[in-house]
């Protein structure tokens, strides 16, 4: 069979039978790589009489089992979690995150848990003794239901896991594999995308479970083309900051739930460990407090989470005021500054103003400005928040608190941390929140300036 030359976008996939600087569907430059098939036989109709489904699945709607989409509990409970309970037969999971973050050690803390048959772990990133050491590490490398394979050709993988009929498959990493039909190196976006249709094949005719492992390039996405994205049935992501011990469990994808749940672990010396108290990585829980900082209850997906904001905001000793934010919108930063200039009337914009989020968290949720709001007010006039006080608010632009989701959990939250007190936007409707500690509704910034001027006493 003669192959042939054909071009595609690493951003999102798309193919061109020549190569272009720009990509005319995603608009990203440069993406374009080349990649070699066996050429394609033209597929009449009678092609798939011959080739195609021998056995037809239809069924009639009433007669499928809801039992179809069971979930497998591994009891490693912040992936649990995180999965909406546990894993789905036959489905298939990409996790991706950047190199060091952790995948493998989760995975093969998996692998250690896993209830149903044995674990078929295919590492071409590691050799088998590294995974070896790191089982020794975690203290179960004389276990006997996780077995390890260096293969990173999937026709190969395909066999073995045909032959060993594995209760789960883990291939770490995506980006090694190789399959035999196509000439490009592994980790292209042709290579990506096959093996892992290859995989996806498998895992719905056995209802065996998949894990792929998938790194992440500078840009935030997971090295070739987004479809692959579209193509499995969960995409989680495991984030953190190699400053920190933290790692978050996020689900980007579910077609079995809610992409609404996280999973919460440190990385420790025991491997990722489970956090009781997820706040305490997010606050700064010693010494008295200063000036500018202020706590918010925050909401991860369906977490509550209580986060410290810092600032400091200090006359310019330069020409162009200074802003700086870590883990914070500075588009958001810019707009709660605007809000304090205009509804306030104080004059900010001289100021030099940094913003930072204890634990190197990552704030997206609208219900931490009233937080950050009270830390820039409390450093800008000097005002320290006393212990025990914390926000949870969305701020609007005409300095209007607006209430926020997951009210409840949040001053639950804030209670099982000894806070005594929670600041909300005051309610419209004359809704009562029952709340084991004390609630200080509050309609707009001028009333906050003024409670905040008070606890001065
Ligand atoms: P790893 O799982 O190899 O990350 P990934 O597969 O995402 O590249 O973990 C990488 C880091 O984790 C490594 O720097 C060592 C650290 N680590 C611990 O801190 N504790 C442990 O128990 C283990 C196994 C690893
Ligand atoms: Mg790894």
């Amino acid at each position: 069979m003669k192959s042939k030359s054909v071009f595609v976008c690493t951003q999102c996939g798309v193919e061109s039978p020549k190569w272009m600087g720009r990509c005319p569907s995603c608009g990203e430059w440069n993406s374009f790589v080349e990649e070699r098939r066996e050429g394609d036989k033209k597929r009449g109709s009678d092609w798939w009489a011959k080739h195609g489904v021998v056995e037809s699945d239809v069924r009639p709607l009433r007669e499928i089992e809801v039992g179809d989409a069971r979930r497998i509990a591994t009891g490693e409970e912040e992936w649990d979690t995180a999965l909406g309970g546990g894993v789905v037969p036959g489905s298939v999971i990409l996790l991706g995150g950047h190199p060091g973050i952790g995948k493998s050690t989760l995975c093969l803390q998996i692998a250690r848990r896993w209830p149903e048959g044995k674990v078929l772990y295919v590492t071409g990133e590691e050799s088998a003794f590294q995974v070896k050491m790191r089982a020794e590490r975690l203290g179960f490398g004389h276990v006997d239901s996780i077995f390890i394979s260096t293969s990173s050709n999937v026709g190969e993988i395909l066999r073995m896991a045909h032959e060993m009929a594995p209760g789960l498959l883990i291939v770490d990493s995506v980006q090694t594999l190789k399959t035999p039909f196509l000439e490009s190196a592994p980790g292209s976006v042709g290579q990506i995308r096959e093996s892992t249709a290859e995989l996806l094949r498998f895992a719905k005719q056995r209802h065996v479970p998949v894990i792929l492992i998938g790194h992440i390039t500078k840009e935030g996405l997971i090295a070739g083309p987004k479809v692959l994205e579209h193509m499995v049935d969960v995409v989680l992501q495991l984030e953190g900051d190699s400053h920190y011990s933290y790692r978050l469990l996020r689900v980007i994808k579910n077609r079995y739930g809610s992409t609404e749940a996280l999973g919460i672990y440190r990385m420790g010396e025991g491997g990722m460990e489970p956090v009781a108290n997820p706040s305490e990585f997010f606050m700064d829980m010693q010494g008295p407090t200063k000036s500018g900082s202020a706590t918010g209850a925050m909401m991860e997906g369906f977490r509550p989470l209580l986060v410290e904001a810092q600032a400091l905001v200090t006359p310019s000793i330069y020409g162009t005021p200074q802003r700086s934010a870590t883990g914070f919108d500075m588009r958001r930063l810019a707009m709660l500054l605007a809000v304090v200039e205009k509804r306030l009337g104080l004059v900010i914009g001289r100021q030099d103003v940094f913003l930072h989020m204890v634990g190197g968290i990552r704030v997206q949720d609208p219900g931490m400005d009233m937080a950050v709001l009270a830390a820039l007010l409390s450093s800008l006039e000097e005002w320290p928040i006393p212990a025990g006080y914390c926000f949870a608010g969305e701020v609007g632009l005409t300095g209007e608190l607006r209430l926020v989701s997951h009210l409840h959990r949040r001053i639950s939250e804030a209670a099982k941390l000894g806070f005594h007190t929670i600041f909300i936007p005051s309610l419209s409707t004359d809704k009562k929140i029952l709340s084991p500690i004390e609630i200080v509704p509050i309609a707009n910034v001028q009333q906050l300036y003024r409670h905040l001027q008070d606890l001065q006493g």
